[in-house]
């Protein structure tokens, strides 16, 4: 029938159109051209006064089902551009602005720092302990074997709270070490066992190099056969890991009430590698660390057998060896949170 071929013309023609429109003028003018006064589809309707009575209705059904199926597939094409157009309307996107930056943060110096040391002795098999920063006396010095006139328990180094601790007759305070993470750790433990305790400390004091609360790392070994040869293994080993292998080590005598014998420990200069410079005040060496072979007295108070149970104890100030590694000469910068200075690391 010449009529279904001319009906199946139109609909080739439609749908090659319509797959090309992409925006509602463009569809306006299918529109026009199939659902207009003038459009192909209304010439053939206007037709069927010429074909026969017989062939009238059928003619009349293929017609309406043409306009119908076409008109469907205008409505869906018109539905997505207007929902295309709605989104930029919205501003839901627009493709034509250029991403935004994110301003992306990073970890605070110490904390970097902190957490590598931490790593370092994880992997040489130490666990992690903690305490409180708020202590009793006992804890802090007591235990520690501090003499009862002990200058470091004087008003000027330590911050002594309000509260008032009954047990020991004596304010609560702001530990001033990490050391008091030993005897707590002692009190619940037994050897042999290696922890490290890292935390914030607080002391009445601030300069250059010293400020009111600053960050250590505790470190103790204790068992039966643990000697002040492996203090030295396991403190070289730091260096090496913290500084690079290059770097060189030094005991020196000193004294804590905690630890005896005690040490001091410096590392060669990181700047002029020993030859003596501004930063290590023509020594060549950087202080870095006190430790010690755990005194008897300390063990005593936590009821070990002293003639079984021997270790030692290190203590590290972390702001001291973020200075040293990142060259930074004012211990102040770490806690003024100068955006300028934070985004260096
Ligand atoms: N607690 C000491 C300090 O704060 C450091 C230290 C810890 C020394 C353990 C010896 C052993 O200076």
């Amino acid at each position: 029938m010449e009529l279904k071929e001319k009906l199946d013309k139109i609909r080739q023609s439609f749908n090659e159109k319509i797959e090309k429109v992409e925006n509602l003028e463009d569809l306006e003018k299918i529109r026009i051209e199939f659902f207009g006064k003038k459009s192909e589809v209304i010439e053939v309707a206007k037709n069927i006064k010429n074909f026969s009575e017989s062939e009238k209705p059928l003619a009349g059904k293929y017609i309406n089902e043409l306009k119908n199926e076409l008109l469907e597939i205008f409505e869906n094409k018109k539905n997505n551009i207007d929902e295309n157009k709605k989104d930029i309307q919205n501003d839901l996107f627009d493709i034509s602005v250029s991403g935004k930056k994110f301003a992306i943060g990073n970890l605070h110096p110490i904390t970097k720092v902190m957490r590598e040391v931490v790593e370092i002795f994880e992997r040489l098999g130490f666990g992690i302990a903690e305490g409180p920063d708020i202590e009793s006396d006992y804890y802090n010095f007591t235990a520690l074997n501090f003499p009862e006139e002990h200058p470091a328990r004087d008003m000027q180094d330590t911050f002594f709270l309000d509260a008032f601790d009954k047990d020991n007759n004596k304010p609560f305070l702001l530990r001033t070490h990490t050391s008091p993470v030993q005897i707590r750790f002692m009190n619940e433990h037994s050897p042999p066992f290696q922890i490290i305790s890292p935390g914030s400390v607080y002391r009445c004091d601030s300069d250059v190099s010293h400020s009111p609360m600053f960050h250590q790392v505790e470190g103790l070994a204790i068992g039966e056969n643990i000697t002040f040869a492996n203090l030295k293994w396991v403190l070289i080993e730091f260096i090496h890991k913290m500084f690079g292998i290059d770097i060189k080590a030094r005991f020196r005598p000193s004294f804590f009430p905690f630890t005896e014998p005690s040490v001091e420990v410096d590392m060669s200069c990181v700047i002029c590698s020993g030859k003596g410079c501004r930063i290590c005040k023509n020594t060549g060496w950087l202080e870095i660390l006190g430790a010690g072979m755990v005194h008897t007295n300390v063990l005593n108070n936590v009821g070990y057998d002293i003639d079984k149970m021997q270790g030692f104890a290190f203590g590290m100030g972390i702001e001291r060896i973020a200075m040293i590694k990142y060259q930074v000469n004012d211990i102040r910068l770490f806690f003024e949170n100068d955006i300028r200075f934070l985004k260096q690391f």
